[in-house]
């Protein structure tokens, strides 16, 4: 299917009409002015400034200890790029959860610094209230629901979550509680594909899916996995659209190669 990119902006209302029309929603990460224009004009429909910018971009192990300072800091980068993408960007750990007026705070300071378009936080009925105060100031807010990974040390893995009944029910229940808060959109992490299919055709507000099958309203990739930059992440909802760690390697190699060998500059690569 060919990408409408007549379209000017994405907005939360594309979004909701691409759902009533059953047009599937692409969703990428990118967390600076290069890959993010990249990205833009590839014709992705929301740039996600993830907090897997501190797995991807800082090495962290976890994405707890990325900052509010640094979310806009990349947030900046990409707005910059972008023509026709909604540019939305995660509220880092720690700046949200157990108080909404530092909710409202951090978004505020996410919206006026970097010019993006929307805020996601993670988690249910426990972040309601945050999501209620943020909205009054009229910042679209999307939700995160299943795998939730700034609550790591709570799971202690990454595995598949909602595979037992209890959690699955609380998964249904979160749904509705955040499209009722007024969330525009939903993303579903790594569940049960039959669970998110179930929870996308319950709710009238689009669900964007990440190993959680073709049954969610859109998908969303973390860019690094798709190109392949990621070197030892290759769970199985990731594909790979290139193998870009092993091309810009041996790229690298021949630059190495090139400069010993006294093969670079040459004479046409100097003034
Ligand atoms: O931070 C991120 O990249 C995310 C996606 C995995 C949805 O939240």
């Amino acid at each position: 299917m060919s990408v409408n990119k007549e379209i000017k902006r994405i907005t939360t209302q594309t979004l909701q009409s691409m759902k009533q029309k059953g047009e599937k929603i692409s969703m990428l990460t990118a967390y600076d002015y290069s890959m993010a224009r990249i990205v833009d004009e590839g014709g992705v429909d929301v740039i996600l400034v993830g907090d897997s910018a501190s797995n991807v971009m800082a090495g962290h192990e976890t994405t707890l200890p990325i900052t509010l300072d640094q979310m806009i800091y990349h947030a900046q980068s990409v707005i910059r790029a972008v023509k026709r993408s909604m540019v939305v960007v995660d509220l880092p750990f720690g700046t949200y959860q157990g108080n909404s007026e530092l909710a409202l705070k951090s978004s505020i300071r996410i919206m006026k610094e970097s010019g993006a378009h929307a805020v996601k936080l993670e988690g249910g009925s426990e972040v309601v209230e945050s999501i209620s105060r943020i909205l009054t100031a009229g910042i679209p807010v999307m939700g995160h629901l299943g795998l939730t990974p700034q609550s790591i040390y709570k799971f202690g893995t990454y595995n598949v979550r909602a595979k037992e009944e209890a959690e699955a029910q609380k998964l249904r229940t979160d749904a509705l509680l955040l499209q009722e808060a007024g969330c525009f959109a939903l993303v579903l992490e790594k569940i049960p594909a039959h669970l998110a299919t179930e929870v996308s055709k319950s709710l009238f507000i689009p669900t964007i899916g990440i190993g959680a099958g073709g049954g969610t309203d859109g998908q969303v990739l973390v860019i690094h996995d798709m190109v392949g930059l990621s070197k030892d992440f290759q769970p199985r909802f990731v594909r790979r659209y290139l193998e870009t760690y092993e091309m810009m390697k041996v790229a690298v190699e021949n630059y190495v190669k090139d400069v010993k060998g006294l093969d670079f500059p040459s004479d046409k690569e100097q003034y």
